[in-house]
């Protein structure tokens, strides 16, 4: 199985390679934010909780994040591997993924970061904003934030994974096709 970790800070297009990627790779995508849209869309408890965190840019408690994200993972055991969204954002995520996993007898395979300058993020994100639908890339207070998130609690999850000789870099400024080629080059050589 492969198993990857896409990552990178918010509007670093992680979401627009997942969805090449699955068509190439046959593997199953996985966005925690689009979980949690979704809830947030129906209403239900998981999405109220939710809410009053995404909508100041802060991170849903890990508790709730990684309760969610396996019942995702138990739902499909019939796919053949899983390139992970926006998860796992901190460092008690990416231990519990990991623990998680091996209790399967998988591992992940590849954090692939997506790097892009902070300058041209929040002018994704707020080209995004303009059909997304989504109050969260409107804001610019709101973007500073997360993007403030980001490198306070998540970076840290590609160090984490370096140091298991897991994580690669990928430039992600560029034409999407010329993104995905790079990201099947990692994906390729595993
Ligand atoms: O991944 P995405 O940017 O779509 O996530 C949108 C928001 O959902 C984040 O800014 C954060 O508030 C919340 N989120 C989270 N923990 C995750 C994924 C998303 O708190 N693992
Ligand atoms: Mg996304």
């Amino acid at each position: 199985m492969i198993n990857l970790i896409l990552f990178g800070p918010p509007g670093s297009g992680k979401g627009t390679q997942a969805a090449q990627l699955v068509d190439r790779y046959r593997v199953l995508h996985i966005s925690t934010g689009d979980l949690f849209r979704y809830e947030m869309g129906n209403n239900t408890p998981l999405g109220q909780k939710a809410k009053s965190f995404i909508e100041k840019g802060e991170l849903v408690p890990d508790e709730v994040t990684i309760g969610m994200l396996q019942n995702k993972v138990d739902a499909h055991p019939e796919a053949l591997g899983y390139i992970f969204d926006g998860f796992p954002r901190t460092i008690p995520q990416a231990e519990a993924l990991d623990a998680f996993l091996a209790g399967r007898g998988e591992a992940i395979s590849r954090l692939i970061m997506l790097d892009v300058p902070d300058e041209e993020i929040i002018q994704r994100i707020l080209g995004r904003g303009a059909t997304s639908g989504r109050a969260d890339d409107l804001n610019t207070g709101i973007i500073q934030n997360r993007i403030d998130v980001y490198k306070e609690q998540t970076s840290p999850v590609f160090d984490y994974y370096a140091s298991h000789g897991k994580s690669v870099k990928v430039d992600g400024v560029g034409s999407i096709d010329a993104i995905f080629d790079r990201l099947c080059e990692v994906v390729d050589a595993i």
